[in-house]
């Protein structure tokens, strides 16, 4: 059996892998900040565990990664992130948010992969998948703003080139997806994508997905995003 684990999966596009995998016969490792808090969660009908993980926490990475020991994780899917700084602007920097979207954005998912990369090696799957976002293209900034959203995602998608130069040995690809613009409490009302479509592109894109790819930065249709 197939196991994906998600991270940041009680609301939004984390849910939604959650509901998908768990629809299609997956075994879910569904992970968020506060299990017994988290509803939606507890809602969906399979094979689904939820397990405690702040991607900002040290001490929650390792308690996760005691807690799955040596099971298999065919794909491990990083999809927590947080957009603290939305229409903030030069003058009006916060350093600790900026600090923050780091923290959450960057080496959050770095934690969890340095922890549980393991688990990874020992699937048959072996795939690594990272949501980032269009914002974190260099090439394709042309509104400027979002200082530090943009760049944590600029410096996760560099972070990811290089995890998948050095895992490469180990058979394990990387997958860098932009999900489009999602109506989550993220993407907010007037986005252009239904939740539903951006999962079930992106399961589509990461069905397909080969090593030799790897590193790809992908919309959820697929289509290629310039660095
Ligand atoms: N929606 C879009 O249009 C869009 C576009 C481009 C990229 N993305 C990316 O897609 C991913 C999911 O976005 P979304 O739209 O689903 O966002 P969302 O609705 O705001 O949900 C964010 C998720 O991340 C979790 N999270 C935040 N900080 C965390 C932490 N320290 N540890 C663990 N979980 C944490 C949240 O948990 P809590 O409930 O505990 O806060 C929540 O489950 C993000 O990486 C985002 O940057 C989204």
């Amino acid at each position: 059996m197939t196991t994906v684990l998600v991270t940041g999966a009680n609301r939004g596009i984390g849910l939604e892998f959650v509901r998908q995998y768990a629809a299609d016969g997956y075994k879910v490792i569904a992970t968020c900040r506060d299990p017994k808090d988290s509803k939606d969660l507890e809602r969906v009908n399979g094979d689904v565990t939820v397990l405690p993980l702040d991607v900002a926490e040290d001490d929650s990475v390792a308690a996760l990664a005691k807690a799955l020991d040596k099971q298999p994780i065919d794909i491990l899917l990083n999809n927590a992130g947080a957009y603290l700084d939305r229409g903030v602007g030069l003058g009006e920097f916060d350093y600790a948010k900026w600090s923050q979207s780091f923290d959450i954005n960057v080496l959050g998912p770095m934690r969890v992969v340095e922890a549980l990369v393991g688990n990874v090696a020992r699937s048959k799957r072996k795939l690594l998948v990272f949501l980032t976002s269009q914002m974190g293209s260099i090439a394709d900034n042309t509104g400027g703003g979002s200082y530090a959203y943009r760049s944590s995602k600029a410096a996760l998608n560099a972070a990811v080139k290089s995890l998948s130069i050095d895992l490469k040995p180990r058979e394990i690809a990387c997958l860098l997806l932009h999900p489009g613009w999602v109506r989550t409490d993220m993407g907010g009302k007037n986005a252009t994508l239904e939740v539903r479509d951006s999962v079930s592109g992106m399961r589509r894109v990461i069905e397909s997905f080969e090593l030799e790819q790897s590193v790809a930065f992908l919309r959820y249709n697929g289509e290629t995003v310039p660095w």
